[in-house]
């Protein structure tokens, strides 16, 4: 058995972290497997909003949802939002800010016929959102990166993010990466988890 792939790896760290009846975001909602996947972790109870800046990509998002009920999947409500994900907390109602168990950022273009690869995501919203959604996660939840290093403006934007997240405060959250080192443009994650506890650790225990 290979290594796991980058997106089975996000789906896998999220899984984990996602129980029925929780609120949470995909904030590049492209062709819908993050929002389905994410739909079927929260359950009916559950909650959640998918962002993209692009009406093809929400459709798209919209139909393989349909899909999903059709095929008898018991689904959270999706809020899909045509709007960039740096309006994550005016998107949401204050009170469920503090209580997201996942956000998951699947950066670069919508891969979809007749989509325009020019349509990327951009460093600087791409920090803004990061940001916000890192503020609006519960103790414990998870900030979910998947990074194209391969694609024109890709290389630049993953690494602002790297950069990010190294620098983040380690009482506040852990950063971690996976990535293929052998194949240095190959897609790649970054996995950020706010810490349960926010008020001093003693210093062994920040690693
Ligand atoms: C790689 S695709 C996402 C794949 C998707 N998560 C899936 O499961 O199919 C990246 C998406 O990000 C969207 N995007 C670009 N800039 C954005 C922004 N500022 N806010 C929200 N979405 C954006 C693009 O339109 C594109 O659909």
């Amino acid at each position: 058995m290979g290594l796991l792939s980058v997106l089975s790896l996000a789906h896998r760290w999220t899984a984990e972290r996602v129980q029925p009846g929780d609120i949470v975001v995909d904030a590049t909602a492209g062709n819908g497997v993050d929002t389905l996947f994410l739909s079927e972790a929260a359950g009916p109870r559950g909650m959640v909003y998918a962002f993209d800046i692009q009406q093809q990509a929400l459709d798209n998002t919209q139909a393989r949802l349909e899909r999903a009920v059709r095929e008898g999947k018991r689904l959270a409500p999706v809020r899909l939002l045509l709007q960039s994900h740096d309006t994550l907390p005016a998107a949401l109602p204050a009170a469920e800010h503090g209580r997201l168990a996942a956000v998951l950022f699947n950066l670069g273009y919508l891969p979809a016929e007749g989509a325009d690869p020019a349509v990327i995501t951009q460093q600087s919203t791409t920090l803004t959102a990061l940001e916000a959604s890192l503020a609006l996660l519960r103790p414990g939840g998870l900030l979910s990166i998947v990074l194209y290093p391969g694609h024109a403006g890709g290389g630049d934007e993953a690494a602002a993010v790297e950069q990010w997240a190294q620098q983040l405060d380690p009482q506040l959250a852990q950063a971690a990466i996976y990535r293929m080192l052998q194949k240095p443009l190959a897609p790649y994650w970054i996995g950020i988890e706010k810490r349960k506890q926010l008020q001093a650790l003693p210093a062994e225990e920040i690693i």
